[in-house]
């Protein structure tokens, strides 16, 4: 019951202060899977290393001259290079073109269609983007850990321990496949990506504004020193 009324409160406050982005437009609008899947994958790699609002500009100018996969595998790595020019890393534009190649010569134009293929399959694409595309373009549920979504977890059961070490790493995509809401799974991973952007932010959380403050062991924790703090004032 406790996980229901978390993914309602995530999800309530995501649908009412989500940004509009060009990719979520793209997800929730194209009806073409093979299309979606493509663009969900475009917009992971460019946000791999670079904001959300630089990354705004040239999803759109990048879709408008390669709107699918066949259009970017026809393109030429030079022309690529000139469209990735100012988002730094030049080495995801080259694997995205190596992708679109590999899915054009090898999968019949299809995009792989699930986490677990588009890993195995497209070069650039770990674990987490994986897990993203998978459930913002196909629905599949599985939770995404990227380095947003950590911290979230982290705070949300008052995990102290290293979380790059293998085991905590390990806790954290368990609990993300538990949390992630079954009938919403790519809108609940993006309202944790916006979640750990906006709010549980790194240095100062704004706590007061937390949808799911009342599920937050650390917040608890830091309310409960507060009060045996004020009783020894
Ligand atoms: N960072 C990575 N993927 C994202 C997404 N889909 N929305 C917002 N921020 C992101």
């Amino acid at each position: 019951a406790d996980v229901v009324l978390l993914r309602s409160q995530l999800l309530g406050w995501y649908d009412k202060e989500k940004r509009e982005l060009p990719w979520r437009t793209t997800a929730m609008t194209e009806t073409d899977v093979n299309i979606r899947t493509y663009a969900v994958w475009v917009s992971e790699i460019m946000l791999q290393q670079t904001q959300v609002t630089t990354v705004k500009d040239y999803y759109n100018k990048w879709m408008k001259r390669w709107p699918t996969v066949h259009d970017l595998a026809a393109a030429t790595l030079e022309e690529v290079n000139q469209m990735w020019a100012g988002l730094g890393y030049y080495s995801r534009g080259k694997r995205l073109h190596e992708g679109a190649q590999k899915v054009v010569s090898e999968l019949k134009g299809q995009m792989p269609q699930t986490a677990d293929s588009l890993l195995k399959q497209l070069p650039g694409v770990g674990r987490y983007t994986a897990a993203a595309i998978g459930s913002i373009a196909l629905g599949q549920v599985t939770g995404a850990v990227d380095g947003n979504v950590i911290r979230v977890l982290c705070r949300l059961r008052a995990i102290g321990a290293d979380s790059t070490s293998p085991a905590v790493t390990e806790a954290l995509w368990d609990l993300a496949n538990t949390l992630v809401d079954p009938e919403r799974p790519g809108d609940f991973n993006q309202a944790m990506m916006e979640l750990g952007a906006r709010i549980c932010t790194p240095k100062a959380p704004l706590c007061s504004q937390c949808p799911v403050q009342t599920h937050c062991r650390s917040y608890r924790k830091v309310n409960a020193k507060q009060e045996q703090n004020s009783k020894k004032l």
